[in-house]
């Protein structure tokens, strides 16, 4: 299935023997293009940000940064990659190498061929009038300070009319090499599906995990549908968080509130739907607000394909009703939506941090405050082994009117729910105590 070839730097080099668990990183780095680096080895801190051309959404191709330290390098297959060597050279410097130099962007250098990289996307992203500066979020410099180097993202003009890279942006992407019947047939035999390998890069790295055996879901069509009819939208498992949220460009308004919350934009460029509900964890930010939004996931194995209600997916603890052999193919959301919706994510650090608690919250209001509560969905994360409906706190929303004392009466229900356990991030009485909080902010906030 792999075409054992991959563009680097507009150079073709040949992928050969690579065990399933080598990071495009170490493969970068064997090949003397030792610019990205290692900093973490988990998705912190950006050091290893590389560029691929990715099937784009304002143009045919679009420049993706994304921490090649997580990605194995079986899965740069029939990719181009552009790495910082590939950007300019000490006697003709990229644009972004340029205004990194002269503003004092770098000092010790480790992090700077990353933050590169992942300027470099974004100057190249199609339509860029100003420099969206989350696109560095997921870069960390310890020694310069963050003010030159956003003086050198902010000084960037639009790539020059024969700017190769920004040509390149106009071509047909490299062709998605992912083949359905061949995935099933590999997961059937037990191979470890990897899609934006965010997490699974993270438990290779640092827990050593050594899949024998794995296979790459981010370039099977079947996997990357996007479609929204009159009732429902439908996202392809392999969609990148990133390209659902351009995707959707605001027509699903509780999923915005949750992706700028939901690590960093270069973890999110790899990230996708079906992994976060793949790895099943309790604290996963996706399947609250998922799970407020009635969502269905369709599942697909040799056998054929079944769609089951996301309340139903979870099992226990990061287990779930996928049988051997069965993967996610898409998740799907009735429209239409709801029309109250709220996410609140308690974490340790307010941006990039995975959740304590995160509670999510779809209403049908009729005439808004003072109205009856005609429908009410609440999601949580973080307060038992898997994500879960709050039944009870719904039970106490619906027939009610919109008001303070309803407001009240239901925090305090959604406080005894769940059961929250004390762990590294939160002990379970904050817990308890934050999901009470949580609601009164939510609704106080939706009135
Ligand atoms: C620095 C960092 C910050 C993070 N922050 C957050 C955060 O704020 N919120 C949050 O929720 N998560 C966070 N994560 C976790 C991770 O990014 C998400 O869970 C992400 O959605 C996983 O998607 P992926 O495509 O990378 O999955 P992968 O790592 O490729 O796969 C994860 C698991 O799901 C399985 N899987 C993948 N695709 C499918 C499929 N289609 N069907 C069945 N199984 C599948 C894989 O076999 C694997 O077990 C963070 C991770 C890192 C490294
Ligand atoms: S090495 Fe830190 S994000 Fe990859
Ligand atoms: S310049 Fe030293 S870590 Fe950024």
């Amino acid at each position: 299935m792999h075409r054992r070839k991959v563009i680097v730097n507009g150079q073709s080099r040949a992928l050969a023997a690579c065990a399933p668990y080598t990071s495009a990183l170490d493969w970068l780095r064997e090949q003397g293009l030792t610019g990205a680096k290692e900093g973490c080895a988990e998705g912190e801190c950006g050091a290893c940000s590389v560029m691929l051309a990715r099937p784009g959404i304002d143009a045919p191709t679009e420049w993706t940064a994304i921490n090649s330290c997580l990605v194995p390098a079986s899965s740069l297959s029939g990719q181009e990659v552009v790495t910082a060597e590939g950007l300019g050279t000490p006697s003709a410097l990229h644009p972004v190498q340029r205004e990194m130099a002269v503003r004092g962007g770098s000092q010790c250098g480790y992090c700077t061929p990353g933050f590169v990289c992942s300027m470099a996307a974004e100057y190249y992203r199609p339509g860029r009038a100003d420099f969206d500066l989350e696109a560095i979020g997921g870069n960390l410099c310890r020694c310069t300070g963050y003010r030159p180097i956003k003086d050198a993202a902010l000084a960037l003009e639009q790539p020059a009319a024969d700017d190769v890279l920004a040509g390149r942006t106009q071509e047909p992407p490299p062709e998605l090499a992912g083949d359905l019947a061949a995935v099933l047939a590999a997961v059937a035999e037990g191979a470890v599906v990897v899609a934006g390998s965010t997490d699974l890069g993270v438990e290779i790295n640092l827990r050593g995990a050594r899949p024998e055996r794995t296979v790459a879901v981010d370039q099977v069509p079947e996997l990357r549908e996007f479609e929204v009819t009159g009732d429902r939208v439908l996202l392809g498992a392999a969609l990148s968080l990133t390209e659902i949220e351009r995707r959707l460009a605001g027509r699903v308004p509780l999923l915005d509130e949750v992706f700028p919350l939901f690590a960093s934009r270069l973890i999110r460029n790899g990230a996708t739907i079906g992994g976060n509900l793949g790895t099943a964890s309790p604290i996963g930010d996706l399947p609250p607000a998922l799970l407020a939004l009635d969502a269905t996931v369709v599942l697909v194995s040799r056998a054929g394909e079944r769609e089951v209600p996301l309340s139903d997916y979870f099992t226990g603890y990061r287990e779930t009703v996928l049988r051997p052999g069965e993967l996610i193919k898409s998740v799907h959301l009735p429209l239409p939506l709801a029309g109250t919706v709220a996410f609140h994510k308690i974490s340790k650090r307010r941006l990039d941090d995975i959740s304590s608690v995160a509670v999510a919250v779809a209403l049908d209001i009729d005439g808004g405050v003072g109205g009856v509560v005609r429908r009410a969905r609440v999601g949580l994360g973080g307060v038992a082994a898997t994500p879960i409906r709050a039944l009870a706190t719904e039970a106490a929303l619906v027939d009610q009117r919109w008001n303070d004392e309803t407001v009240a009466r239901a925090a305090e229900v959604l406080a005894g729910e769940g059961t929250p356990m004390d762990d590294h991030r939160a002990s379970a009485a904050y817990r308890s105590a934050m999901l009470g909080t949580s609601l009164r902010r939510l609704l106080g906030r939706a009135q």
